[in-house]
């Protein structure tokens, strides 16, 4: 709680009306919570005072870390990015499986208090597995977002260096930083390094590389979130999954979760058809969220091109067999 001092300048100058003086007072409270490692309650104050729309734009904090970031010593390429948080959880269609999990880890950290009291820690290290496009990265974002967490993510090909030591020494920057203030940080594909270059010479480097990410995932001990998140879940062995407080499955939509990713995407759009419809649905069977948003958005150009005001079943048949003929 803030000290006295603090609390009757916050009340006098809310009863005055002396607004500077308000917000001085405000700012000191959620700094002495923030130093007293009450990140949520921090948060929730910052979004009372500023406003919820800071979380699109940057609350103060979230720009000092974008001012900031740290940068590879021998190539001067920056090692963290700050993404964006704007899409929230009902953005999201998963299946209830991995929706109960993250809403479990959502609890967590919700209640961390209360766990701290029992020697508890809430799930912080985190791998979110499963094929391209269904939401893996995107979890992350609205994971953030409903933390109100700022997500930064680990450059991975400017953290992996050819100079000895070096892939090391960026790592150690990337967690001395991420240390200073809780964040999500997502690791992206990080293994996708290891994929791409793995019949090349230097294959036995770069396997060093995604072992030193997850070592220092294993030992890290800070309030921030990591999460790693994986395409080739088969390439792992049970060392790596051992590392991490939960395991998030990511799967192709089903037809249920088919119809509410349609509504979603289509509620601002006027269209002859109803997205719940199975028939509508399962035109769409097998194929990822990502691909079946890239084909409801070139039907949605095809209707504004064509000058229609209605979205029509046609418009989406001819933009599915353009997506049917590109993987031929
Ligand atoms: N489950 C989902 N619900 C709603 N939209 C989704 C979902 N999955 C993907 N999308 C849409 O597709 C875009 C790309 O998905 P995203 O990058 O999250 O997939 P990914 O699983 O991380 O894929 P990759 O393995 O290729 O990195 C998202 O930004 C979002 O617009
Ligand atoms: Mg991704």
């Amino acid at each position: 709680m803030a000290n006295g001092k603090l609390l009757r300048q916050l009340i006098r100058s809310g009863l005055q009306g002396d607004i500077d003086n308000f917000r001085a007072a405000s700012e000191a409270v959620i700094a002495e919570e923030r130093d007293k490692k009450h990140h949520l309650l921090a948060n929730d104050l910052e979004k009372l005072l500023y406003g919820t729309q800071l979380n699109q734009t940057l609350p103060l904090n979230h720009l000092k870390l974008a001012s900031s970031l740290p940068a590879s010593k021998d190539s001067g390429l920056s090692l963290l990015e700050l993404r964006p948080v704007v899409r929230e959880s009902q953005d999201i269609v998963l299946s209830d499986a991995s929706q109960s999990i993250l809403d479990e880890i959502l609890l967590e950290h919700n209640r961390a208090d209360i766990l701290r009291s029992y020697g508890l820690r809430p799930a912080q290290k985190l791998i979110f597995f499963g094929p391209p496009g269904c939401g893996k990265t995107m979890a992350a974002e609205v994971l953030a977002n409903s933390l109100s967490m700022p997500l930064l993510m680990v450059r991975l090909d400017s953290v992996i260096s050819s100079f000895l030591g070096e892939t090391a020494a960026n790592l150690r920057k990337v967690f001395d930083y991420v240390a200073e203030f809780p964040c999500v940080v997502l690791f992206d594909e990080f293994d996708a390094l290891a994929k791409d270059r793995g019949d090349s010479a230097d294959h036995g480097e770069l396997k060093r590389s995604v072992n030193a990410v997850l070592q220092m995932i294993d030992s890290y001990r800070g309030d921030s979130i990591l999460i790693a998140t994986t395409n080739y879940e088969s390439l792992l062995d049970k060392a790596v999954w051992r590392r991490f407080d939960e395991a998030v499955p990511f799967d192709m939509p089903n037809l249920e979760q088919i119809k509410r990713l349609l509504s979603i995407k289509l509620s601002g759009v006027r269209r002859q058809f109803d997205p719940t419809d199975a028939k509508v649905a399962s035109l769409f069977k097998g194929m990822s969220h990502a691909d079946i948003e890239r084909v409801l958005r070139r039907a949605i150009k095809d209707m504004i091109l064509s000058g229609k005001e209605f979205l029509e079943k046609q418009h989406l048949d001819t933009s599915l067999a353009r997506e049917h003929r590109a993987h031929l």
